[in-house]
């Protein structure tokens, strides 16, 4: 095995750099996907399977990669996507990276799993970071979400459609992350294990301050006595596998800022979150974690755009290693992509100068990419880079 001596260069060097520094059952919770991971690899393999029209001899001495989105500009079309538990794989994770965000221009989702609070990370934040929505049961629970959200100046909610049922993950099952326990283990029993691993539990900065989950702490009154077993199982049952088109309407209704769909993977789903009020979509599968066996996200975003691209921006994630293939999601017709592995990975291997490395990597890669397919600017970066 090639052993990895100075510096990260590439999204693969932070995912070896993460595997080491990790515990086992926290490496395999990010990593890994639904059953065989077929969809998951997919979405890799299907990306770098696009192959690029090379153009030369045009003026590319000045390279933009900035583009605007929903009324925001980003410097690059790359956001960073919700994911759970972040703050579990160093330490308040979620900080490091909307800071990281900011300091790019780029936006910053924070999953409503997450460890540090909307509150915490407003604190740090320097512009308005996105907010990732699961519809509960408790719908008054959602509104009191809705409203905190607004209360710390989120613009835009993402709301994740494809999590009605939670898809399996094996490696999550075999290291007791998953089944009977949820995340039970996680929050007492793997402990233990942590304690093996003293350099990730300072890392997260484990001995000094529970880890809690921010966003969903304060509901636990609501359980039906305040322990924590009360608590987990309380998350476990308010996923809302009952929510429908309708329930878009109502978010509609009580967000007045951007609402996006997060989890479309079917062009008539695509125009049903239009019609029922969506301000944008994403392509997703969740990064193969859910339905193992669908088409990556790349090979369905093309579909999408053809039916509501002219009515809403369409972005895409699920595979995006690079800032090549951000160029290739642009050229299928997404308007911006989101990472998700990447970033935790590039956080947990270095930290906040390990997600800045990272980001300012994707930005040189797709430098390099728009300059040799000869069209300087990201915004007009069409199909006619790609070699059909
Ligand atoms: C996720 N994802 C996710 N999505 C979401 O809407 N809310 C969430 O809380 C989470 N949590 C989560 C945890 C972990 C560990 C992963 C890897 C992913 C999905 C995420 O937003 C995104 O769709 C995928 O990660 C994109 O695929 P890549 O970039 O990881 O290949």
């Amino acid at each position: 095995m090639p052993t990895l001596s100075l510096l990260p260069a590439s999204t693969s060097d932070y995912r070896t750099l993460a595997e080491k520094r990790l515990p086992r059952f926290l490496f395999d919770y990010i990593d890994g996907g639904a059953y065989d991971e077929t969809t998951l690899r997919a979405n890799v393999g299907d990306l770098q399977s696009i192959r690029l029209r090379q153009k030369v001899m045009r003026d590319v001495s000045a390279i933009d990669t900035k583009i605007e989105i929903l009324g925001e500009r980003w410097a690059f079309p790359t956001a960073l996507a919700p994911v759970g538990m972040a703050g579990m794989m160093a330490r308040r994770a979620e900080l490091q990276a909307v800071r990281s965000a900011d300091a790019f221009g780029i936006p910053f989702c924070l999953s409503s799993a997450s460890i540090c609070s909307l509150e915490e990370v407003a604190k740090v934040a320097k512009r308005p970071f996105w907010f990732q929505l699961y519809m509960m049961r408790d719908r008054g629970a959602v509104l009191e979400l809705l409203d905190r959200a607004k209360a710390v100046g989120c613009k835009t909610l993402v709301f994740t459609v494809d999590l009605a049922v939670v898809g399996a993950r094996y490696r999550d099952v075999r290291n007791a992350m998953a089944g009977g326990g949820g995340l039970w283990p996680m929050l007492r029993g793997r402990y233990l294990e942590c304690a093996m691993h003293p350099r990730w539990a300072y890392d997260v900065g484990l001995r000094g301050r529970p880890h809690i989950f921010g966003n969903i702490a304060p509901f636990l009154p609501r359980a039906s006595s305040s322990s924590i077993d009360d608590f987990v199982g309380w998350i476990g049952k308010q996923f809302d596998p009952g929510v429908t088109w309708k329930d878009i309407a109502w978010l509609r209704s009580v967000w007045p800022g951007n609402l996006v769909i997060k989890g479309i993977l079917d062009p008539d789903d695509a125009a049903s979150a239009v019609d029922a009020g969506a301000d944008a979509v994403i392509v997703s599968n969740h990064g193969g974690r859910q339905l193992d066996g669908v088409s990556s996200a790349i090979t369905i975003l093309p579909r999408v755009v053809d039916r509501v691209g002219d009515r809403a921006p369409v972005m895409m994630d699920g595979g995006v290693r690079s800032g090549l293939d951000v160029v290739k999601a642009l050229a299928c017709g997404a308007k911006a992509t989101l990472i998700g592995r990447p970033w935790i990975w590039s956080l947990a291997a270095k930290g906040e100068a390990g997600l800045i490395g990272l980001l300012r990597t994707f930005k040189g890669e797709m430098k390099v990419g728009l300059g040799l397919t000869g069209v300087p600017a990201a915004a007009d970066v069409d199909a006619a880079v790609l070699d059909r």
